[in-house]
């Protein structure tokens, strides 16, 4: 497999692979090494792999985690294994959804900058999205390296984030972006979560700064100064020297590290297009590692 850098600080593309439940434990390794190194990885041309393929390849990389729309009863699953979350534009009989459609709503948090089920305890590791159908314009993916936005970061803002503790929540970025709030089966099953602000990478050591949309205040500030803080961080660490720009070619399947990267969808014209993608996520089960306070023993 070849791997090549597609932005200054981060990202690589991988051609030259092909990907099955089968493959070696080596390769897992290397991908593994590239996901701690590189942020995000675009593998090209799997168009191949199918869904149950894309599970069992994914498993290999720790423990699956279900999707969160087997909470909403309100809505019909296209997709019917639990693993799989639906990130398109197409209903259960093949057709373009109506840009209106309750499940198309539920995804707008997604064109807020975000780290994947920084909500949940234990939060995203790793996610797999496969491209099925990309539409002809629009629907890019942008990602921000957030190690290089920890790195720029000057030395007070470094002191003063460090040891920070943020409350994330679903019903939060829903709220934010305009989507409908939880249903009574999400928030009985989807509760909130405390995270780092800076993390430390196990493998790199190299620290980040943990921001999502889902992110609400910051425990220990007023919820007005807590939101400032984490709005200022974010449009820090979204500045275009730390963001990759991704357009989706057909059978391409990305990999992203929910620890040093944040993403957020972009638009497409969802009144003449398709646009399918299929997501299997990891969870973090390590331990989470939160920076230790500048100066701490
Ligand atoms: C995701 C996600 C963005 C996109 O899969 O978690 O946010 O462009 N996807 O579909
Ligand atoms: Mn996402």
């Amino acid at each position: 497999m070849k791997i090549t850098q597609v932005h200054p600080h981060f990202g690589a593309e991988i051609t030259g692979l092909s990907l099955n439940a089968d493959v070696p434990e080596s390769v897992i390794t290397e991908l593994k090494d590239a996901l701690a190194e590189y942020g995000v990885v675009v593998i090209r041309d799997q168009q191949a792999l199918s869904d149950d393929e894309q599970i069992e390849f994914c498993r290999r990389f720790g423990t699956l985690q279900k999707s969160i729309t087997l909470h909403r009863k309100d809505t019909v699953r296209r997709l019917t294994r639990d693993e799989l979350t639906d990130l398109s534009n197409i209903d259960e009989n093949g057709l373009r959804m109506d840009p209106n459609d309750t499940r198309r709503s539920l995804q707008k948090p997604g064109q807020l900058w975000h780290s994947d089920n920084s909500f949940r305890s234990p939060p995203g590791l790793y996610t797999f999205l496969k491209a099925k159908i990309v539409p002809p314009e629009g629907g890019d993916t942008e990602f921000a390296d957030m190690r290089a936005a920890y790195d720029a970061l000057d030395e007070a803002t470094r002191q003063k984030v460090t040891g920070l503790e943020v409350r994330h929540s679903l019903a939060w970025s829903r709220e934010q972006a305009g989507s409908p709030p939880l249903s009574p089966t999400e928030q009985a099953n989807i509760p909130e979560s405390v995270q780092p602000l800076v993390r430390v990478h196990p493998k790199t050591g190299r620290k980040s700064l943990y921001l999502s949309s889902h992110g609400r205040d910051v425990l220990g500030m007023s919820d007005a100064d807590g939101r400032a803080l984490l709005q200022e961080l974010n449009a820090f660490s979204t500045q275009p020297q730390f963001v990759y720009r991704h357009k989706w070619r057909d059978g391409d399947f990305v990999v992203w590290d929910n620890r040093s990267t944040m993403h957020r969808a972009t638009p497409f014209p969802e009144d003449k297009y398709q646009r399918d993608m299929r997501r299997t996520s990891i969870e973090d089960n390590e331990v989470a590692i939160a920076a230790e306070p500048v100066g701490a023993a």
